[in-house]
């Protein structure tokens, strides 16, 4: 005789669960969820850090009323272009020391991280800059200026 007194089961109840049967489901419902958060979290990591960059060869209007001897920075690109009686040339303005971006000033260049000094031709005139900056090869197309950041030339070498 048991102390418990069990009330008579319907027929309706649900069958009732064993504790195997339950642990296996849930077991089950778990390993379902993991794999679904795992799945949405390898679609949600971020795309690859790598851009396209811009082309390195691009087309330059200068305008026309541009002085001789006075630079003409492209928006978005580290390049001065000048005009002159003997031909157009291109002189890059990313510092030989470290990489920065220098600005054009009427007697050249200036670089803003430590303070060296460029002549308007892109020689050293205050270091610590090792090196002038390079020349960057010019192409007239169709009375266009094209420049190519990629490819250097030699010092004082203009297109006409
Ligand atoms: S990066 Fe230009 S002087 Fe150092």
């Amino acid at each position: 005789m048991t102390l418990q007194s069990k009330a008579p089961r319907s027929r309706l109840d649900p069958e009732p669960m064993a504790r195997r049967d339950w642990l296996g489901l849930s077991s089950l419902w778990t390993m379902g969820a993991a794999l679904l958060f795992g799945v949405v979290g390898m679609l949600r990591l971020p795309k690859a850090a790598v851009l396209a960059s811009p082309s390195k060869k691009f087309k330059v209007a200068l305008p026309e009323t541009l002085p001789a001897g006075e630079a003409f920075v492209p928006p978005g690109r580290a390049v001065a272009v000048y005009r002159d009686a003997e031909g157009t040339y291109a002189v890059s303005t990313i510092c030989t020391h470290l990489g920065c971006v220098v600005k054009a000033n009427p007697e050249g260049f200036e670089c803003p991280c430590h303070g060296s000094r460029f002549n308007a031709d892109g020689t050293v005139s205050r270091g610590p800059a090792p090196r002038a900056l390079p020349w960057l090869k010019v192409q007239l197309s169709g009375g266009v200026v094209v420049v190519d950041e990629g490819t250097t030339v030699p010092s004082g070498t203009k297109v006409a």
